[in-house]
């Protein structure tokens, strides 16, 4: 291990240290420690153990990036400790990137853990060379629409019954990506201007 990653206190495979949080990919390992909780706390439906598996498979080919992200004991440069309290995904199809997963614990809300997540799965789409990312949304999650907001995501349609064929979901889609204007909004983002 390196000082870096000493400092760390984790795998070299580490993925970013932002806002107080260690983002780091995740592995099957992560499930039980953290992310099934946030996911059950977050979603009616939540996904299962065998559909995050299958997920973090695709992730090695490259297909899908996930990301987790936990807390420093003691803040600065302490070590990594505690549960995975937030985790995010993509999905890349051609020159598009879909976000298919983004839950942070209750317990860690209002944080800025989902906005330091989104950041950086956009620095990751971006890396990747895609023009636009989007996603579906629950129509009652009003907290997730002004987020996604934020990043630039606007309506751009309704899938009727599309949760549990009972609420629809609003499809959301953000381009230009690879723009300098969208660096700048990325950047603001970071600093939660
Ligand atoms: C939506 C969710 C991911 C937000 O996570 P979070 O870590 O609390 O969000 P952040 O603290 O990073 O919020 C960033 C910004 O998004 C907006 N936002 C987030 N939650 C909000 C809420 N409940 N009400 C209004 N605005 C909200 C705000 O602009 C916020 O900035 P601010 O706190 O400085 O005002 C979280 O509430 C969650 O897991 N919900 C259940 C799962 C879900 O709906 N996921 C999205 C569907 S795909």
């Amino acid at each position: 291990m390196s000082v870096i990653e000493r400092m760390l206190g984790r795998d070299p495979d580490d993925a970013a240290d932002s806002n107080g949080l260690v983002l780091a990919p995740m592995r099957k390992r992560d499930l039980k420690d953290g992310v099934l909780d946030t996911e059950e706390h977050a979603y009616p439906t939540p996904w299962s153990t065998r559909v995050f598996q299958s997920e973090i498979e695709q992730a090695r080919t490259g297909s899908r990036y996930y990301l987790t992200a936990r807390r420093r004991s003691g803040g600065g440069r302490g070590r990594v400790s505690g549960p995975s309290i937030g985790h995010a995904g993509l999905w890349f199809t051609g020159d598009e990137a879909h976000v298919t997963n983004v839950a942070v614990h209750p317990d860690a809300r209002r944080t800025g853990v989902a906005r330091t997540l989104m950041v950086a799965l956009a620095d990751e789409a971006i890396r990747r060379e895609c023009v636009a990312w989007t996603l579906e949304v629950r129509v009652s999650s009003t907290g997730a629409h002004e987020l996604y907001h934020r990043f630039g995501f606007v309506p751009a349609g309704v899938r009727k019954r599309y949760y549990d064929n009972v609420e629809d979901a609003i499809v959301m889609w953000c381009h230009d990506i690879l723009d300098d204007d969208y660096a700048r909004r990325l950047d603001a983002l970071r600093e939660n201007r």
